[in-house]
């Protein structure tokens, strides 16, 4: 511990909290043989260099982690949305990962036209909430959080109750926590959503919108991400607060999941191949939550 004290401030910050977490070179194979893998990407659909090269990489990182379906966390599709801005933006770079029958479940950003929830590649099947138990122990639970009408409060209440999953995962594109400086947490959200996660036992939160990652310490027993940097990037757009567990703003990023079990292993990885964090959560249980 004591090289620590050498380390300027704000990367003592970055370290977390857990000696699991750890950056490092590259992708980490899977922990388990049966576990359920999936990729997450935000804030993706630029179509330019940068969009590419973090495609290319994450198609990589499946030959070391395959897994069976990507999470798209909204602003899927930037500017126009013509047949040809879906193949730039979407098709071609994610194309090895298509082709290889990788499933994309898409959520819907404040960039998306609402008629991508019928564009077949992003799986919405026409609609802009929805939920899907992809095998065994987990569901998830896809969210409009441009337009949280009670309908869609009344259906996300009604699924959860509704379901026995261990893991409930919910994703969507604006995020409850965030230390952005340009956006910061969207507070009309939490009142609303946070009181369903907590009494329905959702373990964990993946939003975009904020062009960067960060993992959020635990908030009433859920554990939260941000990963909105998959093409968008807004170097130095977090401003470090007590509730970053970890964050990074220098490239794009996408993530790894895997779950084991009561255990989530989850990797960042960068444009680069770099892993800028890694770690295991634990599902907690709700008599275990502590409200902060
Ligand atoms: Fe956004």
């Amino acid at each position: 511990m004591r090289a620590l004290r050498l380390l300027p401030p704000a990367l003592l910050l970055c370290l977390g909290t857990a000696a699991a977490e750890q950056a490092g070179k590259g992708t980490l194979p899977p922990q388990a043989a049966d576990s359920l893998r999936f990729a997450v990407i935000g804030d993706s659909g630029t179509g330019d260099r940068a969009a590419y090269e973090l495609a290319a990489q994450l198609a990589k990182s499946r030959d070391i982690f395959p897994f069976d379906f990507a999470l798209m966390l909204g602003d899927n599709m930037y500017g126009r949305e013509r047949p040809r801005d879906f193949e730039k933006k979407f098709e071609r770079p994610y194309k090895p990962l298509i082709d290889a029958g990788v499933k994309f479940h898409a959520s819907l950003g404040n960039h998306d036209d609402p008629n991508q929830v019928s564009y077949k590649l992003f799986n919405m099947d026409g609609r802009r909430y929805y939920s899907f138990k992809p095998r065994g122990g987990a569901r998830f639970f896809a969210l409009d959080s441009n337009y949280m009408d009670p309908p869609q409060l009344e259906w996300l209440e009604k699924e959860l109750a509704a379901s026995g999953s261990d893991w409930k995962i919910c994703f969507f594109h604006h995020p409850l926590y965030s230390s952005g400086e340009r956006h910061g947490p969207s507070l009309q959200l939490r009142a609303v959503l946070e009181p369903l996660f907590v009494k329905h036992g959702v373990s964990l939160v993946l939003s975009g919108h904020e062009h960067f990652y960060e993992r959020i310490k635990p908030r009433r027993g859920i554990h939260y991400f941000i990963a909105g940097s998959s093409a968008k990037l807004r170097r130095n757009g977090i401003k470090r607060t007590e509730i970053t567990a970890r964050g990074y703003d220098q490239d794009r990023v996408f993530m790894l999941m895997e779950i084991a079990g009561e255990e989530l292993h989850f990797q960042a990885i960068t444009r680069t191949g770099e892993r800028i964090d890694s770690g295991t959560l634990k599902r907690i249980e709700r008599k275990d939550a502590a409200v902060p």
